[in-house]
């Protein structure tokens, strides 16, 4: 129960990452903010993770917003501290991806990944940093991604943001690191989601032999870094990457 009495927000929560990020968090004790992305797409998946919550004793509620649109980040921000009062740990890992090689990446697929995957980050932020350091505590995690470290073919676009991201975690690490608020980043390689998942067979098969752990990740893998990272037990690490992936990059 190292997050007992802790408010966790999870963006992106009702699949892959993010619902294995929920899930953990909750059963460490934090009481957790679900956000999803659709009523019709979402919505149920994030609900069915609340219950399972729920079923556990836990508290979880599901609040839509599209994290690439600041006027609906700051509406759920109401609608959560209306309910939890305050947020104590920011997860942002809600994020998509839109491959494409650069020679026939158009600026709109460009632009909708940095959108969501670093804009987003960008809104969450600041939407919840505020209330941390008014408290005098917080907890900030930030999903990045492998790509971000080594680039991929056909991912500019993503590679960019998740390289962002990194920068944007160091740089707020530094400004808040007076406040009790800690800001990490978390790089994870492959790891067995729909992301993966719908990469054709021979091509995911190039990537695992390159993993000196031989395997892709699972999300639950993930979801303990987070925990670390959200739990007291690293109240001196800041502006840390962490790498969760089985040694394809170190
Ligand atoms: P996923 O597609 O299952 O999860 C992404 C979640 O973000 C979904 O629930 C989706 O609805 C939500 N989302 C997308 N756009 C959103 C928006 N505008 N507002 C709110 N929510 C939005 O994929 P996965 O794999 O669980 O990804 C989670 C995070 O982990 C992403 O940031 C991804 O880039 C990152 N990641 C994933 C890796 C993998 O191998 N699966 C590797 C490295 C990083």
């Amino acid at each position: 129960m190292r997050l007992k009495g802790r408010v966790a927000v999870v963006t992106g929560g009702s699949s892959g990452i993010g619902r294995a990020i929920a899930l953990a968090v909750a059963e460490e004790g934090a009481d957790v903010a679900i956000n999803f992305l659709n009523f019709q797409r979402n919505e149920a998946s994030a609900q069915a993770v609340a219950q399972a919550i729920e079923r556990k004793g836990g508290t979880a509620e599901t609040f839509q917003a599209d994290v690439s649109d600041p006027a609906q980040v700051l509406q759920m921000r109401d609608a959560i501290l209306q309910r939890f009062e305050r947020v104590d740990i920011l997860v942002n890992n809600a994020g998509i991806n839109r491959d494409k090689s650069f020679i026939n990446m158009d600026y709109e697929t460009w632009k909708a990944v940095l959108s969501v995957d670093l804009d987003g980050v960008f809104y969450c932020t600041k939407a919840f940093l505020e209330g941390m350091t008014a408290r005098g505590y917080g907890r900030i995690i930030n999903i990045s991604s492998i790509v971000g470290q080594i680039g991929n073919f056909g991912q500019a676009n993503y590679a960019a943001a998740k390289a962002g991201l990194l920068g944007l975690t160091k740089a707020v690490a530094r400004e808040v690191a007076g406040k009790g608020i800690t800001v990490n980043a978390v790089a994870p390689g492959f790891i067995e989601t729909e992301m993966v998942t719908a990469i054709p067979e021979d091509v995911q098969e190039r990537f695992r032999v390159q993993i000196p752990l031989q395997r892709f990740g699972k999300p639950e893998e993930v979801a303990k870094a987070v925990v670390f990272l959200a739990s007291e037990d690293t109240s001196y690490i800041t502006g840390h990457v962490l790498n969760v992936n089985g040694g394809m990059y170190m």
